[in-house]
Formats: C-alpha cells, structure tokens, sequence
C-alpha cells in the first residue's frame, strides 16, 4: 500500500480538502466516535449539537456517539429520520427543519449528519437553509457515504422529476470517517458502496484499481486495505472537489457510471428491494466502458476486465441484473433524459479510453445511446 498519510497521533488518516474559506479535514480510522464527539467540541467551543440520524443507526450506533458527546460536556438533542430514500423528500426536509428550530439550533451550533448517504444529502441541505446556514459535521456509516457523498458539499432531496434536482452546495466542516461503524453494514449495501470505491480507479488511477482487482476482499474484512480504500477515494474526491467545487468542469467526471444509473434507479422507483444506488453504479460504470468500446473510444479488453471485476466481487454489471427487469431502451434513454447532467437536450456522459483514463463527453446523440442500450438489453452477460 502506498498513500501519503498524515498520521494523527491515533493513527488517523487525515485527508484534507483545500477549499479557501472553507477547507476540512476527513479524518479516517477505526474506533473515533469519541474522537469525532472531541474534534466537534473544539469546532464550535459551548456549541449544541443536533444529532441527525435514521431508525438503524440510531439503534446499533447513536448511544455510543451520544455517550462521547455527554464525555464532553456537549448538549445534543437526537432527532431520527425513515431510513430509505424516499427520506430525501420535501415532507421529510420541512419535518427536520422544524425539529431542528423545535431543538433552539442556531447560527453558532452545530448539525451532525449521522447516517449513510440519504441522512447526509438531507440533513447537509437542512443545514444549508437553516437560519440561512448553519454548519454541520458529516460521520458517514456507509461505505458509499464515507468515500463519496459526505465529501464535497453536495446536499439535497429528491423530486417527482429525479434524483438530487433540490438542493444547494454546503460544505461539512469535518468529515469522521470511522471504518468500524462499516461491520454492522449487510454484505450487499457494502458491495454496493465498493461500486463507488471502484469508481476512483476506473476515472483516474489505473493503479488503484489493480489494486482492487487484488485486494477487494481485504476491504469487505475490514484490515488496513479498508482504511487505504477509503482514504485513496476520498483524496482523489478531495482532488476533485478543490479544482471544481460545482462541476463546472471536471467534477463531473465523478457522475462515472451515473447517467446510466439514475435512469436506472428512477425506472425501479427508488425501491431499494430491487437496486440500490450502488448497485446501479455498478451497471452504470460497466455500461459506460461497454459503450465507450462500442465508440471506439476504449479497447475491449478494458471494458471486459471492468465486468469481470464487478461480477467478481458479486455486484451487478449488465441490464438482464436489474431483478424486475431495466425496462425498455426507451425507457431507459427517456429515464436519461430526466438526469440534471442533461444540456439542452444533448446527454452528457462520462466516457473511457481505457481504464483510468474517463473524460467528459458533451453532446452525445440519443439515438447512439439507443442503440447501445437495445443490443445491452439483448446480450447474455458482460464477461461473454
Ligand atoms: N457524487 C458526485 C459528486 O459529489 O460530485
């Protein structure tokens, strides 16, 4: 393993994001919860915390976190949300809002977003109107949410029209990532947040992903590999975000694998029994190598390797996958429509020359994505 750290004395890993004015730390390791409850404490000196959490979390972690918290001296009021998707709604949004008034949190306290990417993306958005900002802290507990969405100050909720249409750009002022809270994960929500892990490699860092081929059982076990996992996503997130804060440019190549994929959750309804976000990443980024091949544009020889990893580690990577069925291509190309990567009309998509080397491709014609998706929906499987 090879990753510039630097050590806290606890032997964190500390990735920063350089944002002027408003630069964080994330801060990755085992065991930090009291850690974290210290550092939020130090943040804002008297402050009250609001808790933000959903049912699960709130039963297999919130008294640990809690107890950490009252260790300091820190007043906090939990206040617990549905888990699930349809919690990034605009009911959900109003109702923690106002919890959040009913608990007196002002401009100088603090919100902690406590939970996976859903808790995070609605709580985030929630602290960004409150009393027209206030800050918050996000301690993800999923893979997904430690390596993706609670970086980079994306909130937001969803809406009839798709997913994330609602939201504003509000930076946390620390990221926990504590890799532990990650066993109590169910194999498949871990599968499906390595979708997201993956994805760093195949935009960026061909060596990265050499190294997941290698190495991605060792990050379902929870050894150090989960550690550097998470800390090489994040740095390349951090990378990311501190050039383009809000994709305008190179930020979108984060989307990877994405427009294929929300057209694919919004065509299962969001309902998680049948995919979860992860899980049609998964497809997305091995129907984004797959159509990059069909261009010209990647050797086969990359795309098949994609497919073959993902099928490796159990994680979905064709349409026949999606159980209930991905719907018709133009189902799927109208889904697409709907996506906010769309440009007056001309679908943008994030495309490959090989693997780590994605670019942004604007303007790709809707009929050519058509036909793609009609041969995918006919083919028996991506390693054939
Ligand atoms: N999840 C993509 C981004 O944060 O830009």
């Amino acid at each position: 393993m090879n990753i510039t750290r630097t050590e806290t004395p606890g032997g964190r890993i500390v990735v920063p994001v350089a944002l002027e004015g408003r630069a964080y730390d994330i801060q990755i390791g085992r065991h930090q919860l009291c850690e974290a409850a210290a550092l939020i404490g130090a943040l804002a000196p008297g402050a009250k915390v609001a808790l933000v959490t959903d049912e699960t979390v709130a039963t297999l972690h919130a008294p640990a976190l809690e107890a950490c918290f009252h260790q300091e001296g820190i007043a906090v009021t939990r206040i617990v949300v549905p888990p699930g998707e349809a919690t990034k709604s605009y009911a959900q949004l109003v109702s923690l809002c106002d919890a959040l008034l009913a608990a007196k949190i002002e401009r100088d306290d603090l919100v902690v977003a406590f939970g996976g990417g859903v808790v995070g993306d609605l709580t985030g958005f929630a602290a960004a109107v409150l009393r027209r900002g206030v800050r918050f802290v996000q301690i993800p507990t999923t893979l997904l949410a430690q390596v993706d969405s609670s970086v980079g100050g994306k909130t937001g909720i969803n809406s009839s029209h798709g997913k994330n249409l609602i939201g504003a750009f509000h930076q946390p002022a620390l990221v926990i990532a504590d890799t532990a809270l990650l066993d109590t994960l169910s194999e498949r929500e871990f599968k499906a947040g390595y979708a997201e892990v993956v994805k760093y490699g195949l935009i960026g860092d061909p060596d990265f992903f050499d190294w997941c081929e290698a190495n991605w059982s060792r990050i379902i076990a929870g050894g150090p590999e989960r550690d550097h996992a998470v800390a090489v996503s994040c740095r390349a997130k951090a990378a990311i975000v501190a050039r383009d804060e809000r994709e305008d440019g190179d930020r979108a190549l984060l989307n990877l694998g994405h427009t294929f994929a929300h057209a694919l959750e919004r065509l299962t309804k969001y309902d998680s029994t049948r995919l979860v976000h992860g899980e049609a990443v998964a497809i997305g980024l091995a129907l984004a190598f797959r159509f990059s091949q069909r261009l010209g544009l990647c050797p086969g020889q990359d795309a098949v390797r994609v497919g073959r990893h993902l099928d490796a580690v159990g994680l979905p990577s064709t349409l026949q996958q999606v159980p209930g069925g991905a719907g018709s291509a133009d189902e799927i190309v109208a889904a697409m429509g709907q996506d906010k990567k769309v440009k007056r009309g001309a679908l943008t998509f994030i495309l490959a020359r090989g693997i780590g080397k994605s670019f942004i491709a604007p303007g790709v014609a809707a009929d050519e994505v058509r036909a793609f998706v009609e041969d995918e929906l006919v083919m028996k499987g991506a390693a054939d």
